[in-house]
This record gives structure tokens, sequence and C-alpha cells, in this order.
């Protein structure tokens, strides 16, 4: 179902012009989305290319009424080309809404997946995102990846999918001079896709820069109204030394000596200003069934 042959074709095709036209090491990466997303059909016969088919008229009309609509080609072709742009690796190409677990003993998952239904049927009427929430192997990407390719081919809507970590990894790489990736271009269709997917936030370890450009990149898809997706395996608790309004009140000392024990929370990882504005911008959805999949998986495919 995934990477149609048609996209990747064209795919390969424009990174190929790019290096025979230009000698130097151009983004393959932002070339590609450009492209993709402006893909041509291929000659197709029910239309013959144009991108137009005359609709039957009504038998009542009279024999001038030519009318046309936009050939089917033309959606299928946008869809193909969006889901090759999303960027969903490899690894998670298998992940469907459909194919999610959620009875018998997954029942735990049913709220979580639900949800994730949900949010594809309302959007863009409700655009407010998702935070998905829970501990490792609980199937918080397969949801999100799941979201995103059903919000492709049912709704034509534009999703771009990052990993934390390789998001800011790929940002800090950009300031290499010997990468010819400007900030800009690998920001802008984060800053700008309709909706982001960023998958396993807070995962490394947090440095100010780290949280400077996570404000970014919120702060601008906040501002803009854009739909953000977020995973993540830390609580989304408050951040060491901050108190709850209504938490039990304890001494100074002891909830230094606590947070220095305790797991990180997600307010520890991005910040509590950054934790609020979070909560402005999705709703919290948590999988919090008993089963670690990469374990069953794991099992499964060496027993
Ligand atoms: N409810 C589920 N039904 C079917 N497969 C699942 C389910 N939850 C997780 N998986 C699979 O288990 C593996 C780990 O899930 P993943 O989504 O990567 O977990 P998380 O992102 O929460 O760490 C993936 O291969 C995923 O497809
Ligand atoms: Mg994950
Ligand atoms: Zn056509």
């Amino acid at each position: 179902m995934m990477g149609s042959k048609m996209g990747e074709t064209k795919l390969d095709g424009s990174r190929m012009k790019v290096a025979q036209t230009d000698g130097t090491k151009l983004d393959a990466v932002k070339m590609d989305r450009a492209q993709a997303i402006k893909a041509p059909a291929e000659v197709c016969p029910l239309c013959e290319g144009t991108g137009w088919k005359t609709a039957k008229a009504k038998a009542s009309g009279s024999t001038n009424d030519r009318r046309v609509t936009r050939c089917d080609c033309q959606l299928r072709t946008r869809r193909e080309a969006l889901l090759a742009a999303a960027r969903i690796p490899k690894r998670h190409e298998h992940c469907e809404l459909s194919n999610f677990e959620f009875e018998g003993s997954f029942s735990r998952l049913a709220p979580a997946r639900m949800a994730a239904c949900r949010f594809v049927e309302e959007y863009p009427l409700n655009k407010t995102g998702l935070l998905l929430v829970g501990k490792a192997g609980r199937g918080k990407t397969h949801l999100s990846v799941g979201i995103a390719k059903a919000l492709i081919r049912e709704k034509g809507v534009e999703c771009l999918f990052y990993d934390y970590a390789d998001l800011l990894k790929q940002i800090q790489d950009s300031y290499n001079p010997a990468v010819q990736t400007t900030e800009l271009d690998l920001l802008r269709p984060v800053f700008k896709a309709e909706v982001l997917v960023l998958d396993d936030l807070g995962s490394v370890r947090p440095t100010e820069w780290r949280w400077d450009t996570v404000r970014l990149i919120l702060n601008a898809r906040y501002n803009d109204s854009l739909t953000t997706i977020i995973t993540t395996n830390f609580a989304d608790e408050p951040a060491a030394g901050v108190i709850e309004p209504d938490a039990p009140r304890v001494s100074e000392s002891f909830a230094t000596a606590r947070a220095a024990v305790r797991d990180d929370t997600l307010g520890d990882r991005i910040g509590e200003r950054m934790r609020s504005r979070l909560h402005e911008m999705c709703r919290i959805v948590r999988l919090d069934g008993e089963n670690d999949f990469r374990k069953t998986f794991r099992s499964a495919s060496f027993g």
C-alpha cells in the first residue's frame, strides 16, 4: 500500500536529474518534497493526461451541454505524492488504524484508538492536535502513523512525520558548511505542514538550544493554527521542583530528593512553558496497555 510505484519512480527521476544538471550536492530531500507534491499524472487512459474528463450530461440537457470534471487520477496522484512526501520511515510503513489491535487483551488501547479515529473524522473541523502519552512499545508511533496515512488517503491532507531526535540532529547538521541545507530549508516544511507528527518528543536530553528549537517550532505552528500530533514516552507531569497548586504540600528538600530519584517527566524534558503550550495545542490521549508490543513481537518472531 505504502510508497506507490509511481511516486517512487518520480522521486528517483527527479533526484537523478538534479545530480546530472548540477554537480553540487543539492538537498535531495528538499527537492523530493517539492517535486513530489507537484508530480504530474502519468498519462491516464480516462482523461489522456488532461486531468479533466467529460461528465455525462443530464438526459434533459441540450447536446451542447459538455461538462467536465476533475479526473479521478488527479486525486489519486496527489494522494500518492502526499504519502511519499510525508517521510514515514520504512520501519513504520505497516502501521494503519485498521491493523491496530484494541480488542480482547488489548482492550485498554480501545479509547486511544477511538480518539485516533474520531480525530481523523473531525479534521479539519476540529484542528486540535493529539498528545499520545505512554511507555515505550505501547503503540504510540503506530497510531500516529495510522492517523497521518488516513488523513492523506481520506482527506488529501498534507502530513509530515519527524522523529524528534532526527529532526534536532538534522537542524544541528544544517549549521555544518559542508552540508548544503540551510536551517530554513529544513524548518520551512516543519513550520508549515498542515499536520506535523512529532514522534518521541523529549527523547534526547534537553539543552538550552534544544528547548529554543522546540519552542520555535511549536510556537510557529500554534500561531498559524496548524495541527501537531505528538508522541512521548515521558509522563505528562511537571518538571522537578514545580509544585502543582493541588499537590500535597511537601518540604522543598523532600521535593528535591524525590525529584532526584524519580523518572524524568515531560516537564523535565521540554520545560514547563512548552508543556503548557502543548496542552493548548493538543488533546491528551493515554496508551496505558500492559503489553510492550516490541517484546510481544520480538518473542513472536523468534518463537
Ligand atoms: N495495538 C497494536 N496493534 C498492533 N500492533 C501494534 C499495536 N501497538 C503497537 N504495535 C506494534 O508494536 C511495535 C511497537 O509499537 P510502537 O508504535 O512503535 O510503540 P511506541 O511508539 O509506543 O513505542 C510496532 O511494530 C507496532 O506496529
Ligand atoms: Mg514510538
Ligand atoms: Zn485521468
